[in-house]
């Protein structure tokens, strides 16, 4: 992973044609979404593009991860609890308190770059980030593209609707309604996956897709249970609907291959959950230790 600058810029130049492929796949036509939170969303136009330091708004990003005694995690800070911004500023969460335990086990220091969730697995894959903690979910589909730890969280996915809503109750009720999603997340492939859903809106966060359906122009927003929550927590004019839907487990991607990484994070993830230091880290974010 730490590989020499020579190494990088060979990568990088196979990325030029690579992420226009890439992109096509993931960004569903809705690249208009994308120019969101930070990192230039693709970089595609040439290979040379890629290699230019990225002007990412991640407050403790560096210009590449190159350096050795640096660990980059690549997060979408827009996932409370686990990446969220803090008054607007650090990026804090139970994900960054994983990674800084992974951080601590490589004796390294951690720096975070904050992008779009769909450019993750593109910003790894072309080595802008060292891994992926983003609460994002092992699926088949991403393994073809990365690797992944062992599971570190038990999730679902939950449908938020407005607290006067009287025509959704299960998933099966999403037919013929306008349902908003974060732009490629699982709930997005589910929704996006989904005979008869009338539409579909893509957004760049989740909590821009609870706006609109505060202000009416959605019939439902989709997204994993705990955020749900976060986002529901004391919003009147909201209601969470107690049947979640599709069981996931969040992992922490890398790149392929990269076997000194993925047995760091395990034997990371294994000695946390030896020591106590996961629970005491559950309980922060969700209270009581499971
Ligand atoms: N678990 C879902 C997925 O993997 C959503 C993750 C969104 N994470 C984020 N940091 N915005 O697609």
């Amino acid at each position: 992973m730490k590989n020499s600058k020579l190494l990088k810029v060979l990568s990088v130049a196979g990325m030029g044609i690579l992420s226009v492929g890439m992109l096509a796949g993931c960004g569903g036509g809705q690249s208009a979404n994308q120019a969101v939170a930070g990192e230039e969303a693709v970089a595609s136009e040439t290979p040379a593009a890629s290699e230019t330091p990225a002007t990412s708004e991640g407050i403790e990003a560096t210009e590449t991860p190159a350096s050795d005694n640096v660990i980059v995690m690549g997060t979408n800070a827009e996932f409370e609890p686990f990446e969220y911004r803090e008054n607007g500023m650090d990026i804090v969460g139970f994900d960054v308190e994983i990674a800084e335990k992974i951080a601590e086990h490589l004796g390294k220091e951690l720096v975070i770059e904050d992008m779009a969730f769909d450019t993750l697995i593109m910003a790894l894959n072309s080595d802008k980030i060292d891994f992926i903690a983003a609460g994002m979910t092992a699926t088949d589909e991403r393994r073809t593209q990365v690797d992944f730890s062992e599971a570190y969280f038990q999730s679902q996915q939950m449908i938020i609707v407005k607290a006067d809503n009287t025509s959704i109750s299960t998933a099966d009720d999403l037919v013929g309604k306008n349902v908003g999603v974060q732009l490629g997340t699982t709930g997005d492939l589910f929704v996006s996956g989904t005979e008869g859903i009338a539409s579909v809106a893509q957004f760049p966060t989740g909590t821009q897709a609870v706006m609109d359906l505060k202000n009416g122009k959605l019939d439902a927003v989709v997204i994993d249970a705990e955020p749900a929550k976060k986002m529901t927590e004391g919003q009147s004019d909201l209601k969470l609907l107690e049947a979640p839907f599709v069981e996931e487990e969040y992992a922490i991607a890398i790149k392929k291959g990269d076997e000194e990484l993925l047995t760091a994070i395990n034997e990371t993830l294994e000695e946390i959950k030896a020591n106590g230091t996961y629970d005491e880290i559950y309980a922060k974010y969700f209270g009581t230790a499971e």
